[in-house]
């Protein structure tokens, strides 16, 4: 695949569909067998909290392969003082589509707009190794801290001006749409997509059978029971185990990749196993972004 026209635009309501079921295969591996994005992505427009000044879509050749959403947020002071924040999610990438700048291209285009309506900033929970490129970085070294208190690497923020979160500390709050979603109403929402075998997780003995020593010992002692668990742990996490070391963390980085995890902080060789070999190369990583008005003139 050559060069890779992306149109960015905000979501429609004749989208909704083609959103849901992006979101339904971007979310697929889930450790639970299930996956709820999509009826979240389904309520979250409906929501008070719900900004759709900035759910925009990405389309590929007249199909839609990306989307983002926000929700309004809040970072709440000892005192009692809120401020309202963002935050995003789901951010989706068709999985064929992914790996070629549409997330980025979501993410810039609509920090761009967040900065104009007036948002602060933007306050996530994410692959902790990914949205560090786009410059978020943990959440307590600005003093915020999750609801009940804590903080790790996964949890993150960015301001989107300069010192927009210099004056501010306390406990971020996110809209409870996002609790877990009824199983039973998950199951009853999925009937609307086209059936989709269950995903199965990845024992996370395809990784310790690959470690040696004190190595294998560390990560056998964390009580992780699926590979897919280190999805959501950084690099740092990990290498902070007693016992890991950076060849290890390679093994780790080599292993996730060849069960098409893309994770930590540098490449692993190779590709995954789904991914076509066909559309690696460097010519579609810089991918040509169009606003739908410079579209119409072609
Ligand atoms: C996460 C996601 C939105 C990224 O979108 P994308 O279009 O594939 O990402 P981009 O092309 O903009 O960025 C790709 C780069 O980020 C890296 N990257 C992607 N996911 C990563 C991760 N989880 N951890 C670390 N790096 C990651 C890739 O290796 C690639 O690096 P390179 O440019 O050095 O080759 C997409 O993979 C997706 O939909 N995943 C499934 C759903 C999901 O997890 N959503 C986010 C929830 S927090």
């Amino acid at each position: 695949m050559g060069k890779m026209d992306i149109v960015l635009r905000l979501e429609r309501p004749e989208d909704h569909h083609a959103v849901e079921e992006l979101t339904r295969e971007a979310f697929w591996k889930c450790i639970r067998g299930f996956c709820d994005e999509h009826l979240l992505v389904h309520r979250l427009r409906k929501c008070q909290v719900f900004v759709p000044e900035l759910d925009y879509v990405a389309e590929v050749d007249g199909r839609i392969v990306g989307n983002i959403m926000y929700t309004k947020a809040r970072i709440v002071e000892p005192s009692g003082k809120a401020h309202e924040v963002l935050t995003f999610g789901p951010l989706s990438v068709l999985p064929e589509y992914q790996n070629r700048g549409i997330g980025k291209a979501l993410m810039l285009r609509t920090f761009d707009e967040a900065r104009k309506l007036g948002y602060r900033a933007i306050v996530i929970f994410g692959h902790p190794d990914y949205y560090p490129r786009m410059g978020f970085r943990r959440a307590a070294e600005f003093g915020i801290t999750t609801a009940d208190g804590s903080s790790f690497d996964a949890f993150m923020a960015l301001p989107l001006y300069e010192g927009a979160l210099d004056e501010i500390r306390g406990r971020f709050f996110i809209d409870p749409v996002f609790e877990s979603l009824d199983e039973k109403d998950v199951l009853e929402f999925d009937r609307n997509f086209p059936p989709k075998a269950k995903y199965v997780p990845v024992p996370i003995n395809v990784l310790i059978d690959r470690l040696e020593g004190d190595a294998r010992k560390a990560l056998e002692g964390v009580g992780i029971t699926y590979l897919d668990e280190l999805a959501h742990r950084s690099e740092g996490d990990i290498l902070a185990i007693p016992g890991m070391d950076e060849k290890a963390l390679n093994t780790v980085r080599q292993v996730m990749l060849e069960h098409g995890w893309r994770w930590g902080k540098r490449k692993a060789q190779g590709r995954p196993l789904d991914l076509d070999p066909a559309r690696s190369g460097d010519d579609n990583r810089v991918p040509d972004v169009r606003s739908p008005e410079e579209e119409d003139r072609q």
